[in-house]
């Protein structure tokens, strides 16, 4: 049966992952896989309700929500299930079987299904971590999820999702950054990931042109910082290209607090190193379409906390 590929990217060992859609026949195969992954942890106790999962209790819950699969060279090597109600989505068994651990495989279903969530329109996602894993709390944690509440060893983990914004356009995208520029000010942090010729300089010169900033923005490859002075009021831009940066201690060499408070700081390449800068940040990630003739960019606008998620509305009105 045809199969819907939601992703596609190589192991470091040459074989090909695929993440697709799981389907109510697949549901023999997904009770096997949560129940290999599940069967080969510690014993805790209580036990986790997913070493009860059966073929009948996969396919009630697909019906709640979706699920994905992750195939290595079509061998099935991992599951998530997903349930969604309104603006609201829980995260549940997340299975890699004990033979393909350690490659990845979990991120990569965890990626798509929180892009797969923004896409619906989903605002927040949760899930339960047990604190007897802090490995696996760590890695949550890792993923933007942060504790809401504990009840015995259950943590209760959540995160907010991304706004998704499409641009066909380099054009597009510096367009959204300049509607991006009206809901900027001084001491705002933007984290933006995304690969190399994702859109990253070309959204930030579009916010550039909307802060009405001196100077053209230009990739800092080579000067790691650039300020771009305000033309007439409103915040100074800096912009930051941290990709030569190996660690949080290397970016606070450059003295970015100096200017936090005055400017709008954009750090490109600052996931895992400048969010230390401020509690409060607007992370952006932008994707190329998997079609490579396809020059369509999405753009994730993850909202972290009060200061972004009070203007989730406005960022989805972009
Ligand atoms: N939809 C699009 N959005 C952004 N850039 C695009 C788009 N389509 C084509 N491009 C081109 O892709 C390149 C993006 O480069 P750049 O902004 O420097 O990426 P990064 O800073 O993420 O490495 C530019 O040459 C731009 O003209
Ligand atoms: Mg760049």
């Amino acid at each position: 049966m045809q199969r819907t590929v939601l992703a596609e990217s190589l192991l470091g060992d040459g074989r090909t992952l695929q993440i697709v859609t799981a389907e109510p026949w697949d549901a023999q195969t997904l009770s096997a896989v949560i129940l290999d992954a599940f069967g080969h942890r510690p014993v805790i106790d209580p036990p986790p309700p997913a070493l009860a999962e059966t073929p009948d209790t996969v396919i009630a819950a697909l019906a709640q929500g979706f699920g994905v699969l992750a195939l290595v060279d079509n061998e099935p090597a991992g599951v998530v299930i997903v349930s969604v109600e309104g603006d609201a989505a829980g995260i549940h068994r997340v299975s890699v079987r004990p033979s393909f651990q350690r490659q990845g495989i979990a991120s990569a279903m965890v990626a798509v299904v929180l892009e797969s969530l923004a896409l619906r329109g989903v605002h927040r996602v949760g899930l339960i971590a047990r604190a007897e894993f802090p490995p696996v709390v760590a890695w949550w944690q890792r993923h933007g999820f942060v504790e809401i509440e504990r009840n015995g060893t259950s943590l209760h983990l959540a995160r907010e999702l991304p706004v998704c914004v499409m641009a066909r356009t380099a054009e597009e995208t510096q367009d959204l950054g300049r509607r991006l520029a009206g809901l900027l000010r001084a001491g705002d942090l933007i984290i933006a990931a995304g690969d190399l010729g994702a859109g990253k300089t070309t959204l930030t010169q579009g916010i550039g042109v909307g802060l009405n900033v001196s100077g053209a923005v230009i990739s800092p490859t080579f000067v790691l910082s650039r300020v771009h002075r305000p033309l007439a009021d409103g915040p100074a831009l800096v912009h930051v290209d941290a990709y030569r940066l190996g660690s949080p201690a290397e970016l606070y060499d450059l003295d970015l607090d100096a200017s936090a408070a005055e400017a709008v700081t954009l750090v490109e390449w600052g996931t895992g190193i400048a969010e230390g800068l401020a509690d409060d940040r607007l992370e952006i990630d932008i994707r190329r379409s998997l079609d490579p003739e396809d020059e369509t960019r999405w753009i994730f606008l993850t909202p972290i906390g009060e200061r972004w998620t009070a203007v989730r509305s406005l960022l989805e009105a972009l």
